[in-house]
């Protein structure tokens, strides 16, 4: 291929080669007819294709497809390979209508529960994140269609969401921001990335060299084409430059291309720069071209996926005295529009036509059989009145049992618009509060793509969230209502008690236009363990019908084995957690508090994670591997990630607060990098990490500080200067009567460092 590309790029004109860097249209990427270089198109996504297309009057429309669950509910089922399962429907459908591209997955962190668009991204954690988008790229790419990580990068809000410039230290941009896209070109090899409109640290992500060249094609080794997010270049030359290879959508009559070409007249840009563009976008097609003839699918069948998918995704947050599941054969209340309207997306881009939708009170009839009474409870608009809730209260107390449909209604969760708070609609509380005040066996069903304020939340035994469950949620429901399927879903994001507690809550959605990512790498459970914070319920928590106990936890190496068992009575599923916690270190932690050597650290990371199925009495054994990554922080000074050295906990638990057992492993600082002293480095450091040999450090510091031993009769530890914890080489210079030069200083360093280098061998 690389031979056809460059016979190809030989034969371009600049004025084709630049051409050809845009979109031919909104939905096409741009072909070369005189070179037979044929036109494909993307389309919308992620959670099913939305293919625009126009009817036999020219005007348009969007082509039918499955509406699968999106990705926020997807997260909850803790499951790469349905994400991949998805992702190959998905797939075929694109084949069906020869879409090559989709436009998906949206993998952003969810960093202010508030973002217009939380409901297409998977999660607040960085490692479940990309591991359920990875799953969707191979599922999707397995089927031959171009999968597109959007949006590159920091890009968690919608507000001002083409101007606003994140402020983000280096460490939560590695360590939070990244790591998502890093695994979906690492593990799945995703073959077209869109970079965000926003900007990072001043500059438009389009724009960002170090991390679309450097890092994103250099590093991890993307080897597809970056496109930019819809009109959302500002200057192409500059986004050329940095390795944004095509303009999307293009620009009314080629004003990008006039201004590129002006460009490369001015010698401002090269044509190599340009062939780069060219052959990645040339790559894509070839790899990518639809079929001769269209591929088909059963969309029955795809609805039965969809529907298996909906039922993985749904949360039990709390279930108080069993009152689910639902016993069949007796009348019941089903309460609230929902029922009969169910909020199964969210809005925007996203938004699928879907092929079918269930009615959950038809699925409810069928499960419960026997008779239903439905109540509106509140209208269409989310308002009601008197009268709804009185036939509401009265439907409850006439079955003896309840359950209500409730959440947040399309106009709070969409595209281009961020929530200014997380409460539901108040006719909704009104409604649950009335209902829950005049009958005790009620259920909440939640539909929603993101956390809400449950103020009512004490008074109900039972909440199911359902988050948005795609077109076949119905089904779902109802099965889960009434036992079928036992819930399995854990939550992808902490659901807070108040708005204000969230990370971002004090500096979201920013000043004007600038952002300050004030929490730092404290996004999600991060935070509200650090802060010791109470939550509504926490990332990773679900209920079962069933219980499961952990039955140990042992680490061999990078190996650890955790055995789980089923102790209840039916067939569940569990979603068995793996945190990394760094410990105390045994001397700094008394003066710089619970942190790693030099580093903060957050009380526990998600390092690892598996779902398993197990019937009554069952007990299985799960192996992770754990790689550096789980121990590593991002160390500006290497601008790397290094593994800290030290002893860490590893806890298999149920929920990021419900750990269940834990073991100890040590781990060995990271070699790759040998140490470097400056003047600055603080005496901690001189003297406890473990990577600088201790002979090297004496000799300095007695240089540096010839009186030490006088002083203290203690000779040279950190213990006899522990009066200068904090104290940096560089103070000595001034101190009265000392005869260090700052010359001289620089002189023992730099031999300090030889010396360094030298035991490393480097
Ligand atoms: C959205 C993208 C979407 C594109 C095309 C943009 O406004 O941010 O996610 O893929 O439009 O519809």
């Amino acid at each position: 291929m690389e031979t056809k590309i460059k016979n190809i790029l030989s034969q371009m004109t600049v004025e084709e080669k630049i051409e050809f860097c845009a979109g031919a249209d909104a939905w096409h990427a741009n072909s070369c007819e005189r070179l037979s270089v044929p036109m494909i198109m993307m389309s919308d996504g992620p959670h099913g294709l939305r293919k625009r297309d126009k009817n036999e009057k020219g005007e348009l429309y969007t082509v039918k497809a499955t509406c699968y669950p999106p990705a926020a509910a997807m997260a909850n089922s803790w499951d790469p390979s349905l994400a991949a399962r998805v992702g190959a429907n998905i797939g075929k459908e694109c084949r069906a209508e020869q879409v090559s591209i989709l436009l998906g997955p949206g993998m952003n962190i969810k960093r202010s529960p508030t973002c217009g668009r939380n409901f297409e991204y998977y999660s607040e954690d960085p490692y479940l994140s990309g591991k359920m988008a990875s799953g969707f790229i191979k599922g999707l790419q397995g089927e031959g269609v171009a999968a597109c990580a959007k949006h590159f990068f920091v890009n968690n809000q919608e507000t001002r969401r083409f101007s606003t410039n994140a402020i983000v230290s280096k460490r939560a941009l590695h360590e939070i921001y990244l790591p998502s896209f890093e695994m979906a070109v690492k593990e799945a090899n995703v073959q077209t990335v869109m970079h965000s409109y926003n900007r990072v640290n001043g500059k438009y992500a389009g724009e960002d060299g170090e991390i679309i060249t450097d890092l994103l094609r250099g590093k991890w080794g993307f080897d597809g084409y970056v496109m930019s997010d819809w009109n959302a270049i500002s200057t192409r030359v500059a986004a050329y430059k940095a390795g944004t290879d095509v303009e999307m959508a293009p620009a009314k009559d080629g004003v990008r291309t006039a201004e590129v070409l002006e460009a490369y007249k001015n010698g401002e840009i090269t044509v190599e720069e340009i062939d780069n563009s060219v052959a990645n976008v040339l790559r894509v097609i070839f790899r990518h071209l639809p079929a001769d003839t269209k591929g088909t699918f059963s969309p029955e069948d795809h609805h039965k996926a969809a529907a298996k998918a909906a039922e993985e995704c749904m949360v039990l947050l709390k279930n108080e005295g069993n009152v689910l599941p639902f016993e069949s054969g007796k009348p019941l209340a089903v309460i609230g529009m929902f029922a009969k309207k169910p909020r199964f997306q969210g809005g925007g881009s996203s938004h699928v036509e879907p092929l079918f939708v269930d009615d959950i009170t038809e699925f409810i009839t069928t499960e419960n059989g026997a008779e239903i009474t439905f109540a509106a409870g509140y209208d269409t608009k989310h308002e009601t009145t008197d009268e709804l809730i009185e036939e509401a209260v009265a439907a409850a107390k006439k079955c003896g049992r309840a359950v209500i449909f409730a959440g947040m209604p399309d106009s709070y969760e969409t595209e281009g618009r961020d929530r200014r708070h997380m409460r539901m609609p108040p006719a909704h509380n009104r409604l649950i509060e009335a209902v829950s005040a005049a009958c005790k066996d009620v259920a909440v069903v939640l539909m929603a793509g993101s956390p809400n304020e449950l103020p009512w939340v004490d008074s109900v035994p039972a909440v199911l969230h359902a988050y948005l469950g795609g077109q076949a949620l119905g089904g779902a429901v109802a099965r889960i209502l009434f036992g079928k399927v036992n819930p399995s879903g854990k939550l992808a994001e902490t659901h807070p008690l108040r708005f204000e507690d969230n990370p971002a809550y004090l500096n979201f959605p920013g000043d004007g236009d600038n952002c300050f990512y004030g929490e730092d790498i404290y996004v999600g459970y991060r935070w509200y363990d650090k802060r010791k914070m109470d939550v509504l319920f926490p990332f990773g928590h679900g209920l079962s019908y069933t219980k499961f106990e952990y039955t140990s936890i042992v680490a061999d190496g990078n190996k650890v084995k955790v055995k789980v068992k089923n102790v209840g009575d039916v067939i569940g599923k569990e979603v068995v957690q793996l945190y990394a916690s760094a410990c105390p270190h045994p001397i700094t932690s008394t003066y710089i508090g619970e942190t790693s050597f030099g580093f903060a650290r957050a009380v526990r990371w998600l390092v690892g994670f598996d779902k398993v199925e197990l019937a009554p009495g069952e007990e299985q054994e799960i192996t992770f591997e754990l790689c550096d990554r789980a121990f590593s922080v991002y160390d500006e000074k290497v601008n790397d990630f290094r593994v800290i050295g030290g002893d860490y906990e590893i806890s298999a638990a149920a929920s990021s607060r419900d750990i269940r057992v834990s073991t100890t492993v040590s781990v060995d600082d990271d070699k790759k990098f040998v140490p470097v002293i400056t003047k600055n480095t603080v005496f901690e450091e001189l003297f406890l990490d473990k990577r600088l040999p201790k002979a090297i450090v004496d000799e300095l510091v007695s240089a540096v500080y010839p009186d030490i031993e006088n002083e203290n009769g203690e000779g040279l530890n950190f213990d006899a200067m522990r009066s200068k914890n904090g104290y940096v080489l560089r103070q000595r210079i001034t101190h009265l009567g000392n005869e260090l030069t700052p010359k001289k200083l620089d002189e023992l360093i730099d031999n300090a460092n030889a010396k360094i280098r030298e035991y490393y061998n480097k």
